[in-house]
């Protein structure tokens, strides 16, 4: 039997016109832009208009990863969004994305595992390609985290932004060894740490959506150890030297996380893929968009190695070894 991996044929992002400065985060609650510099490394963060919800960005940013790809709505066969945002508790909002882009054909669903959602979006459609069951997957982050936050609560409301990135992955003949497109992915979870970071409503507790509650100085706490630990595993399990990843393109929660990072594993700086500056933490977004970002700007090539990670509620954390 033929062996089939995964090829990253495309890219794309989707960000909301309406920028919110540091500056003006300081009318909202008590904070100031050096803090949130200073502790994030955010200066700004994009945030949806009435009416534009987590489909619509998703939707876009698919288009623009087809297009990147060239390829059309008509050669997908697999939509899975990534988002801890959706339209509405059910349908999915994959569904709403795949009407949007007229795709009549394969199925659509979503994953939910916060900020690392787009992680497990990408492995398990990665499962879907090697076994045959699909031939060209959208997979999406989107988020609109807006509309979850508590904005009188300044230890959370700075932090997030709205946003939305896509990949195409399309099924090409070729084995695990020749270490072409995804190569490897790396899924944790631990359920023990629920109530760090989480929603505090749902449908079924509360009838209600809830906010985001977070103690961020203990999710920092365990970031850096887990992110790294997970990265070195796959490292490893790939039989990958982290001296020969071109790339780190890290999920996009805090500048002093992501650079932790890349220090605890020896990655020099100038390989790091940072937007967190300009779009906050998006959430299950924020990798196709840092991808997506340095695709476009011309960092990151054809044949480049890349290594992307992320840790989110749950706890969830992992890592997904690509070439591009
Ligand atoms: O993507 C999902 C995973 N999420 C993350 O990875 C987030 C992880 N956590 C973090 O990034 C950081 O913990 C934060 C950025 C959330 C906070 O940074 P920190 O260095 O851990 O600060 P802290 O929570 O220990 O707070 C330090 C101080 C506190 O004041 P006191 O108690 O020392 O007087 C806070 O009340 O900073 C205060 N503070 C603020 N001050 C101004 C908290 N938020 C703000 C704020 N503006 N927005």
């Amino acid at each position: 039997m033929t062996e089939i991996y995964s090829r990253i044929a495309g890219v794309g992002s989707c960000l909301p016109d309406k920028v919110l400065t540091n500056a003006a985060m300081e009318a909202i609650v008590e904070t100031t832009d050096q803090w949130i510099r200073e502790r994030t490394g955010i200066t700004q963060r994009h945030i949806v208009a009435d009416g534009q919800y987590t489909s619509d960005l998703g939707a876009e940013a698919a288009r623009r990863a087809l297009e990147h790809a060239g390829l059309s709505a008509a050669d997908v066969d697999l939509i899975i969004v990534a988002t801890a945002t959706p339209d509405l508790t059910f349908p999915a909002t994959a569904t709403i994305v795949q009407e949007k882009l007229g795709v009549k054909r394969g199925c659509a669903f979503d994953v939910q595992a916060v900020c690392s959602g787009f992680l497990y979006a990408m492995a398990t459609a990665d499962n879907f390609i090697r076994c045959g069951q699909a031939t060209t997957a959208l997979v999406i982050g989107a988020e609109t985290f807006s509309r979850i936050l508590d904005w009188t609560d300044r230890t959370t409301c700075v932090l997030f932004g709205d946003g939305a990135g896509a990949v195409v992955m399309t099924a090409e003949p070729g084995s695990r060894e020749d270490h072409k497109g995804v190569i490897r992915t790396h899924l944790r979870s631990d359920g023990a740490f629920c109530d760090m970071l989480y929603g505090d409503g749902g449908p079924s507790r509360t009838k209600t959506v809830g906010l985001l509650r977070m103690q961020g100085n203990q999710v920092f706490r365990h970031a850096v150890s887990k992110i790294a630990g997970s990265m070195s595993e796959l490292a490893e399990m790939a039989g990958v030297a982290i001296a020969d990843i071109d790339w780190f393109v890290p999920h996009q929660a805090n500048q002093r996380i992501l650079l932790g990072v890349a220090n605890r594993l020896d990655i020099p700086h100038e390989r790091v893929i940072s937007t967190v500056a300009q779009h906050g933490n998006t959430s299950a977004a924020s990798i196709p968009l840092a991808f997506d970002v340095a695709v476009r700007d011309g960092r990151i090539k054809r044949g480049d190695l890349g290594l992307m990670e992320a840790m989110g509620g749950g706890f969830t954390w992992g890592a997904a070894l690509a070439r591009y």
